[in-house]
């Protein structure tokens, strides 16, 4: 089994995803999105993104590695009548069965990043984006202080070292990488533009709550938890990330979270 799928399909980010979606709509606002424009959500999850493009009459296909995750995309495209709105299993690094050229807007949030082989990511990138067109995407940026960076980091420190070779996604959110990964797609650097971007977390329960959603539900959380459980560690895990939680909390209410999380907005224009 891959392990970069095993990953995603060991826990189910609906759980998460359902806390990130008031974001991922302003986010599709943002990008222009209009009826007709062709667009690729590319490691899609459920369909933050991809939701709000199809509502706003976009041709939409969504494209994850996970089964369970494209199976609650088409639910989710189903329940809402979303007929131009479709979901299927592919991998980021290899989109075999999709033709060169062929969307307006490839946009991947939180996703492509968390695929191996870079490089091999952003040649498939710009390879099904037609001339004229857009890639963009969100990407954590690593040491920055707010949550997402931080929950990785954390984890990272109860959980075994990587295997050799590996890279990290967090070198997504180096811009340096980001040039270097598209110029060897064939994009010249001044095709690539940059900017510091805010997703919010919203979760109807305390920040505790949410961190044990995480630890249930989102696949590196897992992870760390079945490792420092091996140690005997899950409790100082659990409170590192209880007080990480507490402190990014920005609600004044006692039953519900928010957490403003920054990343990296990188937006490709494809010649
Ligand atoms: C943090 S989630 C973000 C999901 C979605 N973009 C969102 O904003 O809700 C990361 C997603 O990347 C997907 N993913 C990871 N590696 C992938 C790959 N190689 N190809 C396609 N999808 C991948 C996972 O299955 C997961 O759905």
């Amino acid at each position: 089994m891959n392990p970069n799928k095993a990953l995603w399909e060991k826990g189910d980010f609906t759980r998460i995803a359902a806390s990130m979606r008031e974001s991922g709509e302003a986010l599709v606002n943002a990008l222009g999105v209009k009826s007709g424009l062709k667009v690729l959500d590319l490691a899609c999850g459920d369909g933050t993104t991809a939701v709000p493009a199809a509502k706003l009459g976009a041709e939409v296909l969504g494209v994850d590695i996970a089964r369970n995750l494209v199976e609650a995309g088409n639910r989710r495209a189903q329940e809402q009548g979303l007929k131009n709105l479709k979901f299927q299993e592919g991998d980021a690094t290899d989109l075999a069965g999709i033709t060169d050229k062929t969307f307006d807007l490839v946009v991947s949030i939180f996703g492509a990043m968390f695929a191996p082989k870079p490089f091999d990511v952003a040649k498939e990138m710009v390879r099904v984006t037609r001339p004229g067109g857009r890639i963009v995407m969100g990407n954590w940026i690593p040491n920055d202080p707010t949550l997402v960076a931080q929950i990785l980091k954390i984890s990272s420190a109860y959980t075994p070292p990587p295997p050799e070779g590996f890279i990290s996604p967090m070198t997504w959110g180096v811009e340096a990488n980001v040039i270097e990964r598209f110029a060897s797609a064939g994009v010249p650097q001044g095709n690539v533009s940059f900017i510091r971007d805010t997703f919010t977390f919203n979760f109807p329960g305390p920040p505790s709550d949410f961190v044990d959603t995480f630890r249930r539900y989102y696949g590196p959380t897992m992870n760390a938890f079945d490792a420092a459980e091996k140690n005997g560690r899950a409790d100082e895990l659990k409170k590192e990330l209880d007080e990480l939680f507490e402190r990014c909390n920005t609600s004044q209410r006692q039953d519900d979270t928010s957490i403003p999380a920054t990343f990296l907005r990188v937006t490709v224009s494809v010649n």
